[in-house]
């Protein structure tokens, strides 16, 4: 078991002895020391270890905390408005007793009346919505609003790392690649107001994890406007990030091409969904939503574009999401064949194409959408921090 995990469980632990015995009791004293003594040890490895609790999902330091999925104490303290939590290497016993008493009202685990009234200010433990900045000094009772210092960087090099497992004929590690929608989806909600990371391409041949990592926010954030539920947002995220890894077996010549394709390299070329499909399924039978999206996304919703379907029938709604994100990341990117469309004309097309190459109502979403997050669209270089 990780240290992180060890100090969450301890700290639930912890939690339910307070509530059960009284001040002085040597079973909530010795559960606060337990407590503190984990806090110790993460703060001796890192300068400001730090927790965040979205929804069902445990972050460590914007790592996902896998083994943690689940822990009905993430919910439970993103609902008390704690959904982040971090701590310095001064951090002293009483401010973890005070911390855990505040957590305790919090959660109403005890009646008001027992509360206790304390009156030190906990300077080195912070926590409460997400994410404020590390580093801010906190008052007490202020509600605290800003954003986790992020950037998209080790997002980049897993994807790069998980399309090199790929083209050497290995598996596809999905466990990396779930903990990397799961850091896009912590990305976006940093801050109370929705936030669109997009990284900007500054080499060619990085297209393609530019993209899926585009394509990937994109299709989340279309899907949480479209009203659908945290599952399945994630699950088109996850369906979003893999849409071309069918890609991985195109020649790079084939690939980047400046001029236009011939007869052999555009069949290659449109091989990449068939083929992104079944890496897809013969790695893993339960990412079928994954697969089916790969499968489908230069499908029109006329039935024209690629691969041709025998029989016309309609396509996955994940499939036409990811399909409208997929078009729009393209044009607003420079390509080797042509420029950057600016988004006005991106959108301008789009709507054209409404109910022949997109899906009517997903398409005009997402128009509508990024007229509204405009602001909240944060075009970023791999290594530059998100905006706050
Ligand atoms: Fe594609
Ligand atoms: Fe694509």
């Amino acid at each position: 078991m990780s240290k992180q995990t060890e100090f969450l469980n301890t700290f639930a632990q912890a939690v339910s002895a307070l509530a059960l015995y009284p001040d002085g009791h040597k079973s909530r004293e010795g559960a606060i020391d337990k407590v503190y003594g984990k806090m110790v040890d993460l703060a001796a490895e890192d300068d400001v270890p730090n927790f965040s609790f979205i929804g069902q999902d445990v972050v460590y330091s914007s790592i996902p905390i896998r083994e943690m999925r689940g822990w009905d104490w993430a919910a439970k303290l993103s609902d008390a408005g704690i959904q982040r939590l971090e701590w310095n290497k001064r951090v002293s016993r009483e401010e973890t007793e005070g911390f855990l008493d505040e957590l305790l009202d919090r959660l109403s685990l005890r009646p008001s009346d027992s509360r206790t009234a304390r009156q030190e200010v906990e300077r080195n433990i912070k926590y409460g919505e997400i994410g404020f900045k590390s580093g801010e000094k906190v008052e007490d009772g202020e509600v605290l609003t800003a954003t986790l210092d992020f950037t998209l960087h080790e997002e980049a090099e897993t994807v790069r790392w998980l399309h090199d497992e790929l083209s050497s004929g290995r598996d596809l590690p999905i466990i990396e690649a779930e903990s990397v929608v799961r850091a896009l989806s912590v990305a976006m909600h940093g801050d109370q107001q929705m936030l669109l990371p997009l990284l900007s391409l500054k080499e060619f041949d990085q297209y393609t994890t530019t993209h899926c990592l585009n394509v990937s926010v994109l299709t989340m954030g279309l899907a949480e406007w479209l009203g659908l539920g945290a599952k399945d947002v994630r699950a088109f995220g996850v369906a979003g990030l893999m849409h071309d890894l069918g890609k991985v077996k195109i020649p790079t010549e084939v690939l980047n091409k400046k001029g236009k394709l011939d007869d052999n390299e555009r069949a290659i070329m449109n091989a990449h969904p068939a083929e992104g499909a079944r890496i897809i399924l013969s790695t893993h039978d339960d990412l079928d939503l994954a697969a089916v999206v790969a499968y489908e996304h230069h499908i029109m919703i006329d039935g024209g574009g690629y691969p041709s379907l025998r029989y016309r029938r309609d396509c996955h709604q994940g499939s036409k999401l990811v399909h409208v994100c997929d078009v729009y990341d393209a044009l607003r990117t420079n390509r080797p064949y042509r420029d950057a469309w600016p988004m006005e004309k991106v959108l301008g097309y789009m709507q054209e194409k409404a109910g022949t190459e997109f899906d009517k109502e997903v398409v005009e979403g997402f128009i509508h959408m990024m007229k509204v997050w405009e602001p909240r669209v944060a075009q970023v270089a791999e290594h530059e921090p998100l905006p706050s």
